[in-house]
């Protein structure tokens, strides 16, 4: 299945880094991917739970037509073959009509290839897409867990802009800490 290019970037390490849509034959490996950060117990969602095949198929099989629809976009970060990051905007569908001008913005890098400049480039990258291939988008958001200092330091100089903190909104490694919420105006 053919993908669509989006860049390449050299890290700071020097490694080649190819920035491209995901495609349905990427499943498998983007269920590794997940799966791996998972086990990490990272500042994402998932906390150790594993998920199957089929429903990252499932997963994936949806996203594909929302990215076709122009309500996300979404983008692998790939060395020498092996997903090393993902990093999307998908259009805030929940509220209807009345929040259709609003993306929400995800990102995570494989543990071995943090603090290269991945993070940077490829956030960059979606948001460019993001602008491009969202008709209608106004305003970026994001949830950050305040202990992700670095998460939250990358967020700030992209220009996201703290409005709001749900105390103790997480449960993370068996304690309750604040969520706190960001934005990124468009336009
Ligand atoms: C947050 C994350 C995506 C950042 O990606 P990354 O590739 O490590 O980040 P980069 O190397 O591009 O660094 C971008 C900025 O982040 C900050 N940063 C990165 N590593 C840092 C470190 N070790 N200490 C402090 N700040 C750091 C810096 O501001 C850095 O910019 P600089 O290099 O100009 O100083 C990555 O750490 C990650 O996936 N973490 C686990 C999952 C996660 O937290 N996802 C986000 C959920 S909100």
């Amino acid at each position: 299945m053919n993908s669509i290019f989006l860049k390449k970037i050299v890290t700071k390490k020097g490694k080649e880094v190819v920035v491209r849509y995901p495609t349905l034959d990427d499943v498998m490996e983007m269920t590794g991917y997940i799966n791996t950060l998972s086990r990490e117990d990272t500042f994402i969602t998932f906390s150790g739970e594993q998920i199957t095949l089929d429903s990252e198929r499932e997963y994936v099989i949806d996203l594909l037509k929302r990215i076709e629809k122009g309500d996300a976009v979404n983008m692998l970060c790939i060395v020498d073959g092996k997903i090393v990051g993902i990093a999307g905007v998908e259009r805030k569908i929940s509220s209807r009509n009345r929040g259709m001008h609003i993306g929400i913005f995800g990102i995570s890098v494989g543990s071995e290839f943090r603090g290269e400049g991945i993070g940077q480039e490829l956030s960059v990258a979606v948001i460019d897409e993001a602008k491009k291939k969202m008709p209608g988008l106004r305003t970026i958001t994001l949830s950050v867990y305040k202990p992700n200092e670095i998460a939250y330091a990358l967020y700030r100089k992209l220009g996201f802009i703290e409005y709001g903190t749900l105390p103790q909104g997480i449960l993370f490694h068996g304690e309750y800490v604040d969520e706190v919420e960001m934005y990124l105006k468009l336009m």
